[in-house]
């Protein structure tokens, strides 16, 4: 990964984490992914600094390790289901902060610990702003199902609104093994790779994920659509642009 890649990634998570985590601050959701290792970091500096008393909801089996290995305390859901703040990746993000997660397959935990958080705050690098999604990151939209459902839910997506809905798989070893990935919930993830629209207009995201999660066996997906509150893009400069 270059260097000016990994600039914005640390800036966007530390500034983030300093502009939102004070001494009121007691239970903070994190996510997953590579960027939210510098928030991590960086929170485990200021505790240790100035002592700050915060409990942490994981969103992931790497979240937790993550939390684990920088001596945070970890919680849970159970014990809390109201937090102060969330930070977390994105893969991409429009103008009007929708946007793409589960790169890494763990968006549905992590649309809980954005849902009940107060403030849903994501943090990124340069590469994942757009004005429109599908514009600059063009991986598709990551949705979890039910393992037996995968081809209902791929046909009728297809069916719905076209583009292609493919299983995600890994791709082998020296061993020849493949087959699909599967997340800490014990599921399946289609990615779908929707039509980018000559015109340039946007899709109704809001209509498009209802419907989706209509279709029996769709778990979640990973469109998140009015849960942002601001987004931090780190600049290859190290600068952050505020959305
Ligand atoms: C995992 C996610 C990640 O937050 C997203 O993929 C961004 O990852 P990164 O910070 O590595 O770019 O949604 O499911």
């Amino acid at each position: 990964m270059s260097n000016l890649i990994e600039k914005g990634k640390k800036a966007s998570a530390y500034q983030a984490v300093d502009e939102n985590i004070d001494h009121s601050t007691k239970i903070i959701g994190i996510g997953s992914g590579t960027t939210i290792v510098y928030a991590v970091e960086r929170l485990a500096e200021r505790v240790k600094q100035e002592n700050l008393d915060i409990q942490c909801v994981p969103s992931s089996f790497q979240a937790k390790q993550l939390l684990a290995k920088n001596n945070l305390k970890i919680t849970d859901l159970e014990t809390f289901t109201s937090i102060d703040v969330t930070i977390d990746g994105a893969d991409e993000v429009d103008k009007n902060l929708v946007c793409i997660k589960g790169g890494g397959g763990c968006h549905l935990q992590e649309k809980l610990i954005a849902y009940c958080a107060k403030k849903f705050i994501l943090i990124a690098d340069y590469r994942k702003k757009s004005t429109e999604l599908g514009q600059s990151w063009h991986n598709g939209i990551p949705i979890e199902v039910l393992p037996s459902a995968y081809r209902l839910v791929k046909e009728n997506i297809e069916k719905l609104y076209g583009g292609n809905a493919k299983l995600r798989e890994f791709t082998g070893s020296t061993l020849g093994k493949a087959g699909p990935i599967i997340t800490d919930n014990g599921n399946f993830i289609l990615d779908w790779i929707f039509e980018i629209k000559d015109d340039n207009s946007g899709y109704d995201w809001n209509t498009i994920n209802t419907n989706i999660k209509m279709i029996p066996g769709v778990i979640e997906t990973g469109l998140f659509i009015d849960m942002a509150k601001v987004a931090y893009f780190g600049n290859a400069d190290g600068t952050v642009t505020k959305l």
